[in-house]
């Protein structure tokens, strides 16, 4: 116990569980890239079995191993480790999800990005870009449909598309969103607009999937190019988030210009309270992305309601979807 601690009851534990959650990332990120937790899918392993199949030496791998005991993802008795019932579900690339994809892009390109946070909070500088190459664009748009799974899956069971008969899902990433919606929905036509590498990406998630041939790619930038037109219900997932509210308003504008009246537009997103507190996870969302774009930000439903009255939309209900993520439906008016 510290003095400070002595007089005034009040622990610093807090300060340091924060402070070293970096370590706490890092640690799971690593474990995930050697692939730890893939060594483990069969079950139990020997630190040295598990040196031989990683390729990394004992004591560097016992110091990995180690760290996902302590932080409750991995079990360990005696000289055995396995997979906890977290990893096991969500990080062996055997269970019935697989969030790999999600920690290599917070690793890769989140991580490295967030060594410039003080400059993007200081200056209002982004620290990455949209306009990804290759392979970035893989592990961003990999990533992002990975950490989105849950309320992809989600959303057509939340939100009853069948009032409708063509869908858009403008910034749709890999078109994880629209696979879900048109397996629901199969009747459903459906266009993606994508900046051009995600859209060559979204492309070739959707030929391997024979349930989305409905799926039209349309590639543009929706802040310079027209949006595609004659859909009756618009999906914006995640999108707004990255930017600010002029730049919000311009896109709900745009998208307003090519819809009919009475369309329906769902914005998906971390939306928070009016506090933008709530749900905690939003709010350290909010410096993700801030860094990416310079201008990014978590909004709560109230500043989006406001918005929305502005560029000719009637907000007409807000729910939850999965976790942190919840959809505000509006409607186009006259
Ligand atoms: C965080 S991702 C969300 C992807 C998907 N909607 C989801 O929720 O999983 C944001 C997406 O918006 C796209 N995007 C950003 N700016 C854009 C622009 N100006 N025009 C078209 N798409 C854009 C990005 O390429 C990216 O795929």
């Amino acid at each position: 116990m510290t003095a400070a601690t002595e007089t005034t009851g009040v622990s610093p534990d807090p300060i340091f569980q924060i402070a070293s959650g970096f370590m706490a990332a890092k640690h799971l990120f690593i474990a995930n890239e050697v692939g730890l937790f893939d060594q483990l899918a069969d079950g139990p392993a020997t630190l040295d079995d598990l040196a031989q199949r990683t390729g990394i030496t004992g004591r560097r791998l016992r110091i990995l191993a180690d760290a996902m005991v302590a932080l409750g993802l991995l079990e360990r008795t005696d000289d055995q480790y396995r997979n906890g019932p977290v990893a096991a579900t969500f990080l062996s690339g055997t269970g019935p999800a697989d969030l790999r994809p999600f920690l290599r892009f917070w690793d890769r390109l989140s991580y490295p990005t967030w060594t410039k946070f003080e400059t993007a909070v200081r200056t209002g500088q982004g620290q990455s870009t949209l306009h990804l190459p290759e392979e970035e664009q893989r592990i961003f748009s990999e990533g992002v449909e990975a950490i989105q799974a849950g309320p992809a899956q989600a959303l057509p069971a939340t939100y009853d598309f069948s009032r409708h008969s063509r869908v858009l899902d403008i910034g749709g990433g890999t078109g994880s969103w629209l696979s879900a919606i048109v397996r629901r929905y199969p009747d459903l036509q459906a266009t993606l607009f994508e900046l051009p590498a995600a859209a060559t990406l979204a492309r070739q998630h959707l030929a391997s999937d024979p349930n989305t041939r409905q799926v039209e790619v349309v590639a543009g930038d929706f802040f310079a190019d027209p949006l595609p037109e004659g859909h009756d219900a618009v999906l914006i997932a995640n999108v707004v988030h990255l930017f600010s509210p002029e730049h919000n308003l311009d896109l709900l504008r745009r998208t307003r210009r090519v819809v009919p009246n009475g369309a329906r537009l769902l914005l998906v997103d971390f939306w928070t309270d009016p506090t933008h507190t709530q749900p905690p996870f939003a709010a350290l969302m909010a410096g993700e992305f801030l860094v990416i774009t310079g201008e990014g930000d978590v909004y709560s439903a109230e500043d989006v309601g406001g918005w929305l009255r502005e560029t000719g939309w009637r907000p007409v209900e807000h729910q939850p979807v999965a976790g942190p993520i919840s959809v505000i439906v509006a409607e186009a008016t006259g």
